[in-house]
């Protein structure tokens, strides 16, 4: 075995021998004769934290991702003293801590080594920058996978990749171009069926490497601060993955118009061109939610502002388009134009708000005003003056809600794109240089938003949404993947980055669907909105300076084809806002790819194109010119085809047919999809009764149907209804269990129940224990009965 002073080669610093153990009831320290401390904290059985201070100090312990609502607690926690290691125990878990070297090795409590050390734990000391360069090295196990990481635009398998986390503009960025808008050091490693994630809560700049540079190592590392991780264990990757949410935290419920359809470029202005966009989006039947106004509704681009020669009534404007259904979103950046004249700059000025150099010059960049200061949202002082900015807009004006962009920050005209690295921010009394706050910043600057729309919103819900991203800013916002390229490539880079970010905790998200740069064709626009309203965030926005991007802006084929989609999307919003409820509560990502499906099938490793949207919907775009279909894999499990109704026996790659009208949709056997009607907008009508879609299978299957008052909240007083189905099926009968829970009333008296795949034909049908009259549920051939909603037990009998 090499000793660590052997490795003591290129600068890099290693602990040695542990010659000191206490423990502080959840807290581990394990310290060595050359002044190395593990902090190993136990959270839960399945989540412990590994911290190292080097010459005996830890910083103080800060961080902006832990939300503040995580759930711990454990129910056992035993060390043990050998003459070679001591020995953690949980009830979940065994750590082994070498004490020559303090390096770690995990297992779980069958001895199946989950993680290990390689190196463990090493470090550089920074002279320029005074800290440390800190560094973990672990030993990649046997055909093991890695996912996670945020935005990455690359396979959604990171074996083999290096990548880096640094908040980036990254104007039409590429595929595997890296770093990209989001910083999110969170990654899940599974072999032997084991799941496992490690989240380095570390804001500088943070490395990856997964069996890239050495084939047996995975290792990470940071440009400063502490080597802070936590490690959470399945054997699930579901269970990884809602640990890791829970740990960041989860979004409240949006209003349900956050999930409808909206559209957005840059710019529409002036206010006759929104209107008639609006207008137009009614007199075409094509649904939409949200009409956004980017950059060019401000006056000189200094936020908080109208240009009134564009919008001389902006009250005006958007409670009329409020009235048509339409809901106004505006964006805010945060460079402020230097102006002695305009009161958000003196106000800033005045209370000294904005960042400044490390000599005390304030940091200057140029962004689309031209030369601008940034307010400092790192400084809790400062996020509140933030928030208050947002009033007469909200309050006032009647704005809806608030998109946050270049919020990297993006600076133009420099090489580096954001702010010099000795620019100082306040780290909520920690006061640092940008190496430190820069992938936080975007993230402070969107909490406030957010706070202040709340207020300003209230009693209705707030909706934000950010480009910038760290760790935990799901918390705050939706957000969407940057300014992509009108190309086939994009559709694919759109649906493994919406994949991946729901696996690092951040579902809310979407990309610009047709690209934000360059013009796609007809037939790429169709299918990027095939994929796009499958998003939780479901946008067309563009650069604009190409042409039009509006479902009518093609021929009448690709219209119809838009206007299909979207109602597609309409129907299915109970479906899409229980899964909100899921993702909100719970932590279960909106999409998932199939290794979280199904990570025992080791077909599902590798694949990027398909995914389950929500619990029960497989869903695969085509991302091919002049396609008829694709190949697909099914994971295990039957399926029905969404648009045949031919059911399909998973576990094999299959030819799906898939017209430019269809992209392959198939459903879960035992699925009961809710429906409503469409509407051209959140609201528009009242739902007089629920369609079920239920799907037939030979055994058992729970779904789930959540709703609420759509905005506000009501529900939070136990106004909602949550309905659990059970459903079993046998060859010749089907019953259906319903659990409820919560006092809303919903508008509706019945369900309609649409029956695929039943395998008899219904004779008879009891509800709650009561044969009803055939006429009474108006069963329709075999096809579809109605039942009131108030049923427990529902009981189909066949011949
Ligand atoms: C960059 C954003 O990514 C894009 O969506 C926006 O249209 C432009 N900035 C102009 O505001």
């Amino acid at each position: 075995m090499i000793t660590n002073t052997e490795l003591e080669y290129k600068g890099n610093l290693y602990p040695n021998t542990i010659v000191e153990f206490h423990r502080d009831t959840d807290k581990l320290y394990f310290t060595t004769s050359n002044g190395v401390i593990l902090e190993l904290t136990i959270l839960r059985d399945s989540i412990l934290r590994f911290r190292y201070a080097t010459e005996n100090i830890f910083e103080p312990d800060f961080s902006y991702s832990i939300s503040e609502n995580v759930s711990i607690g454990f129910n056992h926690l035993k060390v043990e003293e050998t003459a070679t290691e001591y020995l953690v125990y949980t009830a979940k878990l065994k750590v082994l801590l070498d004490k020559k070297t303090l390096r770690t090795q995990i297992s779980d409590l069958d001895g199946n080594i989950i993680n290990e050390d390689e190196l463990g734990f090493h470090w550089e000391e920074n002279y320029e920058f005074g800290g440390n360069s800190v560094k973990m090295s672990k030993i990649t196990q046997n055909a093991e996978s890695f996912y996670g990481l945020g935005d990455k635009a690359t396979h959604s398998n990171l074996k083999g990749k290096r990548v880096s986390n640094w908040v980036t503009d990254q104007y039409a960025y590429g595929k595997d171009q890296d770093p990209l808008y989001k910083a999110i050091p969170f990654f899940i490693g599974l072999h032997n069926n084991k799941a496992y994630g490690i989240f380095f809560d570390n804001t500088f700049k943070t490395n990856f490497d997964f069996a890239h540079e050495r084939r047996n190592v995975t290792s990470f590392w940071a440009d400063g601060g502490e080597m802070n991780y936590y490690f959470i264990y399945g054997p699930q990757m579901s269970q990884v993955v809602k640990a890791y949410t829970n740990l960041t935290g989860t979004p409240e419920l949006p209003p349900m118009w956050a999930m409808g359809y909206h559209q957005s470029k840059w710019s529409y202005y002036p206010e006759s061109n929104v209107r008639a966009i609006a207008k137009n989006f009614r007199k075409m039947r094509i649904p939409c939610d949200a009409i956004y106004l980017d950059i060019d509704y401000m006056d000189g681009f200094r936020c908080f502002t109208w240009d009134k020669s564009r919008f001389p009534n902006p009250k005006k404007m958007i409670s009329d388009l409020e009235e048509k259904g339409f809901k106004t979103v505006v964006m805010i950046d945060p460079g402020i134009k230097i102006d002695k004249d305009y009161w958000v700059y003196q106000e800033a000025i005045e209370n000294d708000y904005f960042c400044k150099r490390a000599d005390g010059a304030y940091m200057k960049g140029k962004v689309w005003p031209g030369e601008c200061n940034f307010p400092d949202f790192t400084n809790p002082t400062v996020r509140e003056w933030w928030a208050e900015l947002y009033k007469e807009m909200m309050s006032e004006i009647g704005v809806h809600a608030v998109w946050n962009d270049m919020n990297e920050p993006a600076v133009m005209e420099v090489p580096t794109k954001t702010a010099p690295l000795d620019t100082r921010h306040d780290f909520d009394g920690h006061p640092c240089s940008h190496r430190k706050a820069h992938n936080v910043y975007g993230m402070q600057m969107v909490r406030a938003t957010y706070e202040g729309i709340k207020k300003y919103v209230y009693p209705k819900r707030p909706f934000v949404i950010t480009r910038a991203a760290f760790a935990g800013t799901q918390r705050f916002s939706s957000t969407w993947t940057g300014d992509n390229v009108a190309t086939w490539e994009h559709l694919w880079i759109a649906n493994v980055q919406a994949q991946r970010m729901c696996m690092s905790g951040y579902s809310f998200v979407g990309s610009d669907i047709g690209g934000f740069a360059e013009q796609p064709n007809g037939e790429l626009f169709a299918r990027w909105i095939q994929l796009g309203v499958f998003h939780p965030f479901c946008r067309v926005h563009s650069s604009g300076d190409h042409g039009d991007q509006e479902p009518w802006s093609f021929d009448d084929e690709v219209t119809n084809i838009v206007r299909k989609f979207i109602e597609l999307r309409y129907q299915l919003l109970p479906y899409l806002y229980t899964m909100f409820y899921r993702y909100s509560k719970e932590g279960v990502p909106m999409l998932k790819p199939l290794v979280h499906f199904d990570q025992e099938d080791h077909q599902t490793h590798f694949r990027t194109d398909e995914f389950i949207f929500g619990e029960q919907i497989l869903v695969c775009p085509v991302q091919e010119p002049n396609a008829q279909g694709r190949r697909m894999y099914l994971p295990r499990g039957i399926w029905y085809n969404y648009w045949t109704n031919e059911a399909v026996v998973g576990g094999m790659e299959k030819w799906v047919v898939a017209g430019l009208d269809k992209i392959p949709i198939f459903i879960k056997e035992g699925a009961m999809i809710p429906k409503y009607p469409v509407q051209q907008y959140v609201g528009e009508l009242e739902i007089k009764e629920l369609v079920l879609d239920v799907y037939y299978k030979n055994g058992v299957e729970t779904s789930t149907v959540y709703e609420d008052g759509q905005d506000g909240y009501d529900y939070k007083k136990g106004r909602y209804s949550l309905r659990n189905f059970n459903l079993k099926g046998k060859p010749n009968e089907l019953l259906i269990q319903q659990f409820k829970d919560g006092s809303f009333i919903t508008s509706y008296e019945t369900f309609k129940m649409n029956l695929h795949g039943l395998p008899f034909k219904i004779k008879k049908i009891q509800v709650d224990n009561e044969f009803v009259d055939l006429k009474d549920v108006k069963l329709n051939g075999n096809n579809n009965i109605h039942v009131s909603k108030d049923f427990t037990l529902l009981h189909i009998i066949g011949a």
